[in-house]
C-alpha cells in the first residue's frame, strides 16, 4: 500500500498522548521484525528446495514481498515518528542488537522465532479493528491507522505459512515451545523498557508519568478489551494448535 502519511504527534485513541504512546512502542520495532523474518524465511527456503512443495515455497515468496512493502511503509511512518520527537532510533539500535545474537542459531530456532513473531503479530491484527488503541467508536481516523487495518489484512495469512513451512521440514514442536516462552516473557519486559524510553523523551512531569502507568494498567488488564486477556487467550490457542498438529 502506497500511502501519504500526514500525522499529528498523538495520533491514536482519540489524539491521546497515552494511547499514541503505546502504539509508538508498539510498532516503532515493526521493521526490524519484517527484516528478520524475511531474511530468515527466505534463506531457509532456499537452502532447503528441494524438501518444500511449490506451494508453501510460493506463499513464502509472496509473504517475503508483502513484508518488504510493510517495511517500506514502517520505514516512513517511523521517521516522521522521530521528527515528532519519538526515540525512534535508540529503540531500533536496541532491537537490531537482540535479532543479531540470533545470527548464530540454528536455522530451526531462528524459524521457531519466525512463527511466533507472525503468530504475535496476527493476534495484534486480529485486535485492531476493535482496540481502543486505534479503531474504536468515535476515534478520529487518520493514515497511520488506515495503513495499520491494510498492514493488518496482509498479516492474518502470514503465521499460517510460517508454521507450514515448520511443519514441512519437520522441526521438532519443543522448539517452538521453548520459543513461545521465552518471547513472551522477553518482549513483554522489553516492550516495557521501550514504553520507558518513550516516555523519558517526552519529558512529562511527575503527575503525567503516573496517569501514564496508571492508564497503561488499565489498557493491559481492564475490560473486554484488555491486552493481557487477548494474548492470554491467543497463546492457549497456539499451544493447542502445536499440541494436536499431526
Ligand atoms: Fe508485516
Ligand atoms: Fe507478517
Amino acid at each position: 500500500m502506497k500511502n501519504i502519511f500526514n500525522f499529528k504527534r498523538y495520533w491514536a485513541g482519540k489524539d491521546s498522548k497515552f494511547d499514541t504512546f503505546l502504539m509508538v512502542a508498539a510498532i516503532a520495532p515493526v521493521p526490524i521484525f519484517e527484516h528478520f523474518i524475511t531474511r530468515t524465511a527466505a534463506s531457509i527456503t532456499n537452502s532447503n528446495k528441494e524438501k518444500l512443495s511449490t506451494k508453501i515455497r510460493n506463499e513464502v515468496i509472496r509473504l517475503v514481498s508483502e513484508e518488504l512493502d510493510h517495511s517500506h511503509d514502517h520505514r516512513t511512518i517511523n521517521k516522521i515518528m522521530s521528527e515528532h520527537g519519538y526515540p525512534i532510533d535508540c529503540i531500533n539500535h536496541n532491537i537490531e542488537e537482540y535479532f543479531l545474537s540470533f545470527d548464530d542459531k540454528k536455522c530451526q530456532e531462528k524459524l521457531a522465532l519466525v512463527v511466533i513473531m507472525e503468530f504475535k503479530i496476527r493476534q495484534l491484527s486480529e485486535d485492531a479493528p476493535l482496540s481502543p488503541l486505534l479503531f474504536n467508536e468515535g476515534v478520529h481516523f487518520n493514515t497511520v491507522k488506515s495503513f495499520l487495518l491494510e498492514h493488518a489484512k496482509d498479516e492474518l495469512g502470514h503465521y499460517n505459512v510460517s508454521i507450514d513451512l515448520y511443519k514441512e521440514l519437520n522441526i521438532p514442536r519443543r522448539i517452538l515451545l521453548k520459543y513461545l516462552l521465552k518471547f513472551s516473557i522477553g518482549s513483554f519486559i522489553g516492550y516495557i523498557r521501550i514504553l520507558n524510553r518513550v516516555l523519558h523523551s517526552q519529558n512529562l512531569g511527575f503527575k503525567d508519568t503516573i496517569y501514564f502507568w496508571l492508564h497503561t494498567t488499565k489498557r493491559m488488564f481492564w475490560g473486554k478489551q484488555a491486552i493481557a486477556s487477548s494474548v492470554i487467550k491467543s497463546h492457549i490457542d497456539l499451544i493447542r494448535t502445536v499440541f494436536l498438529w499431526k
